[in-house]
């Protein structure tokens, strides 16, 4: 091989290297830029998608480029937005949006329209300065609050609201403990008075039992008349005795078989009925597992205090009924009827209308009932009458569901009804 060929070859493989050198360097930068525009390809894209409309404006507040979204909200057509003035677009809140150089960024709150139409905007600042020389610009995101705005108002609604009704609940507990306590105090109180009453009482009623049989061996008229009036006392003051200490007393319940006509039988004969007052019976032969001995105290102050609001007489009518819960056994009088206002008051121990009434007989019945896991409720229209009804379960809850039923709470769930007309068909 000649000098001229191994120059020649030598030649040849620096140009073949360079050859190979030089595409790879294209290739790399070819790909460089492929990645850069593909990259801004897609930053393009998702500014033009976004739905926060974002401009861009120089040092004089010129618009030098924008979104679609900015296009959408501030010009209705075709109309170009870049090279025109930011603050003479034609729209009173841009005014109000004021761009300072010292700060990178700020945001600020800006409404639109009036009641169903206002719309809320977030408007964001950002200041940056760009190339050679130095360009002050800056950057605008405007955000369309409104969904945000209204659902934040409604949930803030729905959360003031529900607030005022936890207040509201509070409110009716603390009362309830109170008078729970008061009434703990009273029965504490009753116990001890009741039971030291009722030793001298019966010294008493051994008395007038002593001068009864004296008087019967020649007293006159009016030492008789004045005995019975002390024994009619005595059976007072006993009356009331018991109330305080049943009231006071814990309920234990012994239950059986009982039929309720029977035990309305049993409680009216046990009763003096006035003689103006007809009754009409039509309960019937239903048996229930209740405890008789309280559920007759239940049946006679229900009569009495029917007997109490007819004084000019009047029809007392008994029925009953079956749903597939219980039975239901209603009083309806044709007496005075119970005004509005005294209505939540009857339930209360101590409530009484009347000269000689405790005012214990519905609190300790509505206790007796619910005890049995029954209701005890009332519609009433005054001048026409009154019905209570006695509703007793056929399986009664255990305690601790009533207690989460919530209805042993203290005067919480007492079934209170206003009648328009009443209507003695119940069930
Ligand atoms: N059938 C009714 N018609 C009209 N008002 C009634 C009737 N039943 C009860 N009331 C009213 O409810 C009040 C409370 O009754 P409750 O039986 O608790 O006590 P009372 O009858 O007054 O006294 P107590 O039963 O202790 O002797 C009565 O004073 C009366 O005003
Ligand atoms: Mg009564």
């Amino acid at each position: 091989m000649t000098s001229t060929q191994s120059i020649l070859i030598a030649a040849m493989t620096v140009l073949l290297l360079s050859i190979v050198i030089l595409r790879d360097r294209l290739e790399r930068s070819i790909s460089r830029v492929y990645n850069t525009r593909q990259k801004s390809g897609v930053r393009d894209y998702i500014l033009e998608e976004m739905r926060d409309a974002v401009l861009v404006l120089d040092d004089e507040n010129k618009i030098v480029d924008h979104n679609q979204a900015a296009l959408n909200l501030f010009s209705s057509g075709s109309m170009e937005l870049a090279g025109r003035k930011f603050d003479e677009l034609g729209f009173e809140w841009v005014k109000d949006l004021t761009f300072r150089s010292d700060e990178i960024t700020s945001s600020k709150e800006v409404k639109l329209g009036e009641g169903e139409n206002e719309r809320v905007y977030e408007v964001q600042t950002m200041n940056f300065e760009k190339g050679s020389p130095l360009t002050f610009l800056k950057t605008l995101i405007i955000k369309d609050m409104t969904v945000h705005r209204r659902a934040r108002t409604y949930w803030e609604t729905q959360l003031r609201r529900y607030s005022e009704y936890l207040k509201g609940v509070i409110a009716e507990r603390t009362k309830q403990l109170k008078e729970a306590e008061r009434l703990a105090a009273i029965g504490e109180l009753a116990a001890m008075v009741g039971h030291d009453i009722r030793n001298p009482l019966t010294a008493i009623s051994g008395a007038c039992y002593y001068l009864r049989k004296r008087s019967s061996l020649g007293a006159d008229d009016r030492s008789r008349e004045m005995l019975e009036f002390i024994e009619g006392n005595v059976e007072y003051s006993n009356k009331i005795v018991s109330d305080l200490l049943e009231y006071s007393r814990d309920l234990k319940l012994n239950k059986t078989p009982v039929v309720i006509k029977e035990l309305l039988e049993d409680s009216l004969s046990s009763i003096e009925i006035p003689r103006n007052v007809q009754i009409i019976n039509e309960v019937d032969e239903e048996e229930v597992e209740i405890d008789g001995h309280h559920m007759k105290r239940v049946f006679i102050n229900m009569l009495k205090n029917a007997f109490d609001a007819m004084p000019e007489g009047g029809t007392l009518t008994l029925t009953s009924g079956r749903s597939p819960q219980g039975i239901k056994v209603s009083f309806a009088d044709t007496g005075v009827g119970i005004p509005d206002e005294i209505m939540e008051e009857i339930w209360k121990p101590l409530f009484t209308t009347k000269a000689k009434g405790m005012g214990f007989g519905l609190a300790i019945c509505r206790r007796i009932v619910k005890g049995h896991g029954g209701e005890l409720y009332v519609v009433s229209q005054l001048g026409k009458g009154t019905i209570f009804t006695v509703s007793l379960p056929f399986f009664p809850m255990s305690p601790s569901e009533q207690v989460l039923d919530g209805s042993m709470l203290s005067g919480s769930l007492t079934i209170i009804e206003k009648a328009d007309d009443l209507n003695l068909d119940l069930f």
